[in-house]
C-alpha cells in the first residue's frame, strides 16, 4: 500500500513479512506506521517521537535563575522531554559527563562570579584541563545587571569553559540584564526548536529507510 493510498482510504500501511527487515525492525516500522496513522494524526506523530533526557541546572542566589530553570524544566516536559532540575550547587563535573543535553541558568555575583553556593562546582570544572564533555550539547542563559563591571560574568565564563572542554552548543548563550522577560521568552524558544530538530533527527537515525525514500514527506 502506498503511503498515497493510505492517507486517501484511512487504512494503516504494514511492513510485509518478507520486507528486508528483523523482526525487532518491522515491529518498530509497523508501531511507527500505525503512530502516523491513526485517528488522531498530529498527537500521534508527537508521541512516535523520541523523548531527550535534558538536565536543566542553576546558579543561582537570590532565586532568581532557578525560577528560570523551574519553568523551562516544565516546558521541556510539556514538551514530551524527560527533564530534571538540579543546582549546580553540591553538583559535580563527573555528573555533567553523563549527560548528553544540560540547559544552564547562572547568574553573577561578588567580582563576576558563581553564586558562593557554586564556587565549588566551578573550582573543580576549573581543573579540568582535557575535552571530555564531547558527547553534551548545552546552552547557557546567563543573569546580570549590566551596571556592574563583570556584566553576567559567570555565565560568560562557565559557557566558554564549557566549549573549550568539548561540549557543544546547542543554543548561543544568551546574557540578560534585569528586564529579562522577553530576551529569555527568545532564547527559550530558540532552545525549543534546536531540540525539537535533535529529537527528529534521533527519530530519523532509528528509522533509515522511511527517510531514504522520502516516505514522510
Ligand atoms: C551583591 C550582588 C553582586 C552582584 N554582582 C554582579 C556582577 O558582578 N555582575 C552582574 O552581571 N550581575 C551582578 N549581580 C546581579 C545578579 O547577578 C542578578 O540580580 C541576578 O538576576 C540574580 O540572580 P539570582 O536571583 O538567581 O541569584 C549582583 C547582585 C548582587 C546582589
Amino acid at each position: 500500500m502506498t503511503m498515497q493510498t493510505a492517507r486517501s482510504t484511512g487504512l494503516v500501511p504494514y511492513i510485509p513479512d518478507n520486507a528486508p527487515f528483523n523482526e525487532e525492525q518491522r515491529a518498530w516500522l509497523n508501531g511507527f506506521l500505525a503512530g502516523i496513522f491513526s485517528a488522531a494524526q498530529p498527537a500521534a506523530v508527537a508521541d512516535t517521537l523520541p523523548s531527550l533526557k535534558i538536565a536543566v541546572l542553576y546558579a543561582s542566589q537570590s532565586g532568581t535563575a532557578e525560577g528560570l530553570a523551574r519553568k523551562v524544566a516544565k516546558g521541556l516536559k510539556s514538551k514530551g522531554h524527560i527533564a530534571s532540575l538540579s543546582s549546580l550547587e553540591g553538583y559535580t563535573p563527573a555528573a555533567l559527563a553523563e549527560e548528553r543535553y544540560a540547559i544552564f541558568i547562572a547568574s553573577t555575583y561578588g567580582e563576576g562570579d558563581a553564586p558562593d553556593a557554586v564556587q565549588p562546582f566551578y573550582e573543580k570544572l576549573c581543573v579540568e584541563h582535557f575535552p571530555r564533555y564531547q558527547d553534551l550539547s548545552y546552552s547557557v542563559l546567563a543573569l546580570g545587571e549590566s551596571h556592574y563591571e563583570h556584566f553576567c560574568k559567570f555565565g560568560i565564563d562557565l559557557d566558554n569553559k564549557l566549549a573549550s572542554l568539548g561540549a557543544v552548543r546547542l543554543h548561543d548563550r544568551v546574557d540578560c540584564d534585569v528586564e529579562l522577560d522577553e530576551v529569555f521568552a527568545q532564547w527559550k524558544q530558540g532552545l525549543y526548536s534546536r531540540l525539537e530538530s535533535r529529537r527528529r533527527s534521533a527519530s530519523c537515525q532509528k528509522c533509515p529507510v522511511l527517510v531514504r525514500h522520502n516516505f514522510l514527506t
